[in-house]
C-alpha cells in the first residue's frame, strides 16, 4: 500500500486519479495543485508544480511513496534531480525523468540530435542561432513551401510558424532569433515539412524495458474541420483506426525501441512516460515531436483504455522492475470532448459556475480547468471538462460523450461537435 501524489492540475491529472484511485495499491492519494474534480478523489495540497520546496514538505508530511509528475515545466525544471540529490527524498519513487532526459521534450535541437544519432525517423533539419543565420537562410532555399520554424525552448504549445511564403519564413526566422517567444527561440529549428496524418503514441519506460499504451488521436484546432487557432486539444480518440498492427509494429521497431536504446546508449536515465508525436506519411511513421510526459487531453481517452493496475506500472516504471509487468489493454474505443471556455485559446474569463455535472451519466466528467467558489464549481481555465466515454466503435463513444456534454452547462460553453470527421 502507497501514498501517492500527483503533480498537475489539469484533466490528464484528474484521468490518472480516477485510474490511480480503483488501485488496490493505493492507500491515500494527493494532488498538487489538484483542481475541483480531483478533490472528489483525494487530498488536493495548494503548492505549485515548480515549487520544489513546498513539494518536498508536501512529501515529508503526508509521507508520499510515489511521485507522479503531470506536466513537463518541472521535469525540464529538474524536478526529479532534486529528489535523487536529496539524502530526505531519495527513496522517494518519482514517475517522470530527470532533466537531461526532460530536453528530449525541452530543446528541439537535442531532440533533433537524438535522433539523428539514432538513425529515428523524422523530418530533415537545421538548428539555427544568431551565429549561423546565413546558414539557417540558405537551408530554407533548399526547402519546398510551407516552412516549418520552432522556437527550440518550450513555449506552451506555441513555438511552431508554419509559413508558406520563403519571405514570410525568412522574416519570421530573424522575428524569432530576435526574442519573439524570449529564450525559447534564441535557437530555431527549422524542418522540412512532413504531410500526412497525426497520432500520439504512448511510452511507459524505466529506462531498460517499456510498455506500449493506447494509441490516440488528438485535435488541436478549434474550430470544426480542423480550422482556427491551435489549442491544448479539443478532445481525443483511442484507438485510431489508421494506426493499425502494421503500423504499430513499424513504430515500435523503427522509433520505440530505438528510442529507449537511445536513452541506454547514451546514458540517459529515464524514469516515465514517452509521448512520441508522429505523423504517418502515406504509412510510414515520422517522429514531429518528443514529449516526455502524457498528453493531455489523450489521456483522458487512452486512462479509459489501461485495464491493468496503473500503480503497478507506475512502480515498475520508477523501481527499474518494468520487465516484471504486464499491461491489459481493453478493446473498447475510448473518447473525450473537451468542453472550453468562450473566447478560448485567446482570452477568456474565468469563474463562471458550472451545472450539469451531476446530470452526466455513462460518461466521466474529467476537470481540466475548475476550482470551488462558494460551493460550486466554476471554470478556472480556457479548458473546462473532458468528457470521456467507452464505446463498441468510435461512433458509439462519440454519441455518448456529446449526449453528456450537452448535459453541462456554463456561460460561453464551447466544443467541436466533428470529432472523427477524419478518421
Ligand atoms: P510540435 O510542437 O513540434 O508538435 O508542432 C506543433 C504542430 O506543428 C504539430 O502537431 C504538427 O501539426 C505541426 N508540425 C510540426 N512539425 C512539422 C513538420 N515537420 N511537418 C509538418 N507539420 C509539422
Ligand atoms: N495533446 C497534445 C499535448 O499534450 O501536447
Amino acid at each position: 500500500m502507497m501514498n501517492i501524489l500527483i503533480v498537475g492540475s489539469g484533466g490528464r491529472e484528474h484521468a490518472m486519479a480516477w485510474k490511480i484511485k480503483q488501485s488496490p495499491k493505493l492507500k491515500q492519494l494527493f494532488i498538487a495543485p489538484g483542481n475541483a474534480g480531483t478533490s472528489l478523489l483525494g487530498t488536493n495540497l495548494p503548492v505549485g508544480v515548480t515549487d520544489f520546496e513546498g513539494l518536498k514538505k508536501a512529501v515529508l508530511d503526508n509521507q508520499i511513496d510515489l511521485v507522479l509528475v503531470g506536466p513537463e515545466v518541472p521535469l525540464c525544471a529538474g524536478l526529479h534531480d532534486f529528489f535523487s540529490t536529496d539524502e530526505s527524498l531519495k527513496n522517494v519513487l518519482v514517475v517522470g525523468p530527470h532533466q537531461l532526459g526532460a530536453q528530449l521534450e525541452g530543446s528541439k535541437d537535442f531532440a533533433k540530435e537524438f535522433m539523428m544519432r539514432h538513425q529515428i525517423p523524422t523530418a530533415k533539419y537545421l538548428a539555427v542561432t544568431s551565429e549561423n543565420l546565413e546558414e539557417g537562410l540558405s537551408f530554407l532555399k533548399t526547402l519546398n513551401s510551407p516552412y516549418v520554424l520552432k522556437a527550440d525552448g518550450l513555449a506552451a504549445g506555441k513555438g511552431v510558424l508554419i509559413l508558406s511564403e520563403p519571405e514570410e519564413a525568412e522574416q519570421s526566422l530573424k522575428e524569432m532569433l530576435g526574442g519573439q517567444f524570449g529564450a525559447a527561440s534564441s535557437k530555431v529549428v527549422i524542418e522540412e515539412f512532413l504531410s500526412g496524418i497525426e497520432c500520439s503514441v504512448f511510452a511507459i519506460t524505466d529506462g531498460k524495458d517499456y510498455k506500449i499504451l493506447p494509441v490516440a488521436k488528438d485535435y488541436k484546432r478549434i474550430g470544426e474541420g480542423d480550422t482556427g487557432l491551435n489549442t491544448g486539444g479539443m478532445g481525443a480518440i483511442s484507438p485510431v483506426p489508421f494506426a493499425g498492427e502494421v503500423f504499430m509494429q513499424k513504430v515500435e521497431d523503427r522509433i520505440i525501441r530505438p528510442t529507449v536504446e537511445g536513452l541506454q546508449k547514451d546514458a540517459i536515465l529515464y524514469n516515465g512516460f514517452i509521448f512520441f508525436g508522429l505523423i504517418s506519411c502515406a504509412g510510414e511513421p515520422m517522429v514531429i515531436e518528443y514529449n516526455v510526459r502524457m498528453g493531455d487531453p489523450e489521456t483522458e481517452a487512452v486512462m479509459l483504455r489501461i485495464k491493468s493496475d496503473f500503480v503497478d506500472l507506475l512502480v515498475g516504471a520508477a523501481e527499474g522492475t518494468l520487465a516484471q509487468k504486464s499491461i491489459e489493454i481493453d478493446h473498447r474505443t475510448a473518447v473525450t470532448v473537451m468542453l472550453v471556455s468562450g473566447g478560448y485559446p485567446g482570452d477568456y474569463e474565468k469563474g463562471k459556475v458550472i451545472s450539469g455535472l451531476d446530470k452526466v451519466e455513462d460518461s466521466i466528467a474529467f476537470h481540466a480547468g475548475t476550482s470551488f467558489k462558494n460551493g460550486n464549481v466554476c471554470t478556472d481555465g480556457g479548458r473546462v471538462i473532458a468528457v470521456s466515454s467507452y464505446g463498441e466503435n468510435m461512433k458509439e463513444a462519440l454519441a455518448c460523450s456529446y449526449k453528456n456534454a450537452g448535459r453541462i452547462e456554463f456561460e460561453g460553453i464551447y466544443y467541436r461537435k466533428d470529432l472523427g470527421f477524419d478518421l
